[in-house]
């Protein structure tokens, strides 16, 4: 099974200061080094994140698989063909919302993404389709011509109790053997954590797991105590330096 990583909270923070650091085209880089197989961003048609320049660079520098999350709004669909990721994942966007909330509605879009698809496919653009485990949408996803479907995992995350968490376990399975029968690809993703992960890993087969926040937290917390001991360091270094000057 493959690791996706999403590095669109690196650009989160960057994007609080407007600044140019952290860079999420470095952390890509970084992702790669430690394995990931597919690096995510998701190009918001508000770039409350991630910017047209990082997309452009990571298309430049990802030499594994670079993989678009998007809506279907048409300057970000040209965009994306103009880029050229490997591969595009369309989910639904509302502006007001914190993250993808439901899972694309294909059946009520039908026509829009016959379109779409089409586009991306003449260009030679992979394109997987963001949905909840619904039969309807399965079926939809297969009829509007997506390679792939990724499977909303965020109700399966969010659940406590052992019960509910085996009840959606099963959804996805059905849903991942309904799209696997009709030939289609399967990735999963959303709200997948170093606590969830590992009965997702063992119920489902899917191709790959698209993993982002809970990753960038991780990060956050295994590099912080060397950031501020070296920030220490440097302080202490200069303020020895000044004294030492003053002396002399
Ligand atoms: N897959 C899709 C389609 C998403 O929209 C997101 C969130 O950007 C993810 C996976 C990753 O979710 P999380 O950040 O909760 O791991």
């Amino acid at each position: 099974m493959k690791l996706g990583v999403n590095i669109d909270h690196v650009a989160t923070i960057r994007q609080a200061r407007r600044t140019f650091e952290p860079d999420p085209v470095t952390a890509a880089s970084l992702a790669i080094l430690g394995g990931a197989d597919v690096i995510t961003v998701h190009l918001r048609e508000d770039r409350r994140h991630i910017q047209d320049r990082d997309v452009r660079l990571l298309r430049e520098t990802v030499y594994t698989k670079l993989n678009l999350e998007m809506s279907v709004a048409r300057e970000i669909v040209d965009f994306a063909i103009e880029t050229k990721p490997e591969q595009v994942t369309l989910v639904p966007e509302k502006r007001q919302e914190v993250t993808t909330e439901g899972g694309l509605d294909v059946v009520a879009q039908k026509k829009v993404l016959v379109d779409v698809v089409k586009r991306f496919r003449d260009a030679g653009i992979l394109v997987s389709l963001f949905i909840d485990p619904e039969e309807n949408q399965i079926s939809a996803s297969g009829d509007v011509g997506a390679q792939y479907i990724e499977l909303h995992t965020g109700n399966y995350a969010n659940s406590r109790d052992d019960i509910s968490k085996s009840k959606l376990i099963e959804k996805l399975q059905r849903g991942m053997e309904t799209a696997q029968k009709l030939g289609l690809r399967v990735n999963a993703g959303h709200g997948l954590t170093y606590q969830n992960v590992g009965l997702l890993v063992k119920s489902l087969d899917v191709e790959e797991l698209h993993i982002g926040h809970s990753i960038v937290s991780r990060a956050v917390f295994d590099g912080i105590q060397k950031a501020v001991s070296e920030m220490k360091e440097l302080i202490f270094r200069h303020s020895l330096q000044k004294q030492l000057g003053r002396m002399g």
